[in-house]
């Protein structure tokens, strides 16, 4: 029997609770970080790449469009059927042509970090601009380095934000500390590395996402990391006479980070199992599977390639005794998109959750930590904001407790009304929890947000829902 537990009206969706219990096998869309890098490396390489089931979300499209306007041809492959092979016919590290306006880099930070890397190099002008979200994000961050390195770029607000206005070339390399964790400022100076002169060396305190590492190196590009005996890593990227790239080809592995809603349906939907296949298991990428195994939950992976990115299957099992933890400081970036849900899970866990080390929630799509504690309080979750986390005390009868949440009023009998504050993973959190209180309805609000990285979200959702 199907239920209809999601209900849409504009934008927000009223989410009933799940009684069924599934047994499912899904795939999710393609990666969006290697996504990016794909589009990108695949731009300045010497010939035509060709990129299977490429993530067509709105950050990507968004990618897509901004070389486009760079002069690059890219087009939708018309063999098999599929809508999401592209061929990228690939101009060299000098192809690249000055664009007649302003880049719109949308709801990306992904996008206007790694792009700025490239354009710094590029002997042209170019501004970058995206949607009220993105340029309210920082970017002194990669101002800093890049003018290191001597490129001429400026933002608003002091060089806090974008827009971003770019005057590129002229690059000298740099020896450069990445004061935060942060794989965006990091391929950013690698991307401006190729067009520097000299090597240029970045220093990781800790270790974020390699994807930009892995891309190049299957490239043929002289890319070498070496562990640090603290825990972090030294990246030397070759300058601008190290050769070219090679054209890709290869399939883009399923998104962990949208893995990670279905992951965390499974784990706490009663007698349910879920196995998601051909994802990308980079164990920079995959620090919830170490949360959840810490706090007791069934999860088991199969890996299938390993190169570029090591790809494979994951199933998971309802566990019905999930105990909370104090998540080690160390595995933060390595789960840094998955604070939303792993916080919804430690809601219904049993006992204390505790999240600190992770100050850079505030600074992504929203200030996740506010967003994570206004939504679990309005759903009665025992939550505490810290300055640089949050604390939880979970209760697994509060999936039956929805009849206990505040309302809004008497007619709407216990819909309690939460909101995505603009962040695609926020959204898609609050849908999940909304499925797993039994006994209530949530509203979720502007969730439009959701196209940013996961258009087929609700159609994936649906399929498992309603088996
Ligand atoms: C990303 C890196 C992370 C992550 C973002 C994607 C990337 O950001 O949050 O969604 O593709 O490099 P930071 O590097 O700023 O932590």
């Amino acid at each position: 029997m199907t239920q209809e537990l999601l209900k849409f009206k504009q934008d927000k969706v009223l989410v009933e609770g799940l009684s069924n219990s599934f047994s499912a096998e899904i795939e999710v869309p393609g990666d969006k970080s290697i996504s990016h890098r794909a589009v990108m490396l695949g731009s300045i390489a010497g010939g035509k790449s060709r990129i299977y089931n490429l993530s067509v979300s709105g950050d990507n499209l968004a990618a897509v469009a901004a070389f486009r306007k760079l002069g690059v041809n890219i087009k939708k492959q018309n063999t098999g059927g599929s809508k999401k092979d592209f061929i990228i016919e690939g101009v060299g590290f000098y192809g690249l042509k000055e664009p007649k306006s302003v880049i719109n880099t949308a709801n990306s930070g992904t996008l206007t970090r790694l792009i700025a890397g490239m354009l710094a190099g590029n002997d042209f002008f170019s501004i970058l601009s995206g949607d009220k979200y993105l340029n309210s994000r920082p970017m002194q961050r990669i101002i800093e380095p890049l003018r290191l390195m001597g490129a001429k770029i400026s933002g608003r607000a002091g060089d806090s934000y974008p827009p971003l206005a770019i005057s590129g070339g002229g690059l000298q390399s740099v020896f450069y500390e990445v004061p935060v964790p942060s794989a965006q400022v990091k391929s950013c100076i690698m991307l401006a590395a190729l067009y520097a002169e000299g090597d240029t060396v970045i220093y990781e305190r800790i270790a974020t996402r390699d994807h930009t590492e892995n891309l190049l190196k299957f490239q043929g590009y002289p890319v070498s990391v070496e562990d640090s005996s603290s825990g972090g890593s030294f990246i030397t990227v070759k300058g601008r006479y190290a050769g070219g790239l090679n054209p890709l080809e290869f399939r883009i592995p399923g998104d962990f980070s949208s893995a990670a809603f279905f992951i965390a349906l499974g784990i706490l939907n009663k007698n349910s199992e879920i196995t998601i296949k051909n994802i990308i298991i980079n164990e920079k990428r995959t620090g919830l599977l170490k949360a959840l195994k810490m706090m007791g939950a069934d999860v088991n992976t199969v890996i299938k390639d390993t190169s570029p990115e090591t790809v494979g299957d994951i199933k998971v099992k309802y566990s019905d005794n999930i105990k909370g933890i104090t998540l080690p400081e160390e595995i933060v970036p390595d789960m840094i998109d998955e604070f939303p849900i792993f916080a919804v899970m430690a809601s219904f866990a049993e006992g204390k959750t505790t999240v600190a080390g992770a100050k850079e929630l505030r600074v992504k799509e929203s200030d996740r930590i506010k967003s994570i504690v206004y939504n679990l309080n309005a759903i009665g979750v025992d939550i505490k904001e810290l300055e640089d986390g949050f604390e939880i005390n979970g209760n697994p009868d509060l999936k039956f407790s929805g009849k206990d949440l505040p309302k809004k009023s008497a007619a709407d009998n216990d819909i309690k009304e939460l909101n995505s504050f603009g962040d695609h993973r926020i959204a898609m959190s609050m849908v999940i929890a909304g499925l797993i209180l039994k006994n209530a309805k949530s509203e979720i609000k502007d969730i439009n947000c959701i196209n940013t990285s996961f258009p087929e979200f609700f159609y994936t959702l649906n399929s498992i829902i309603n088996l």
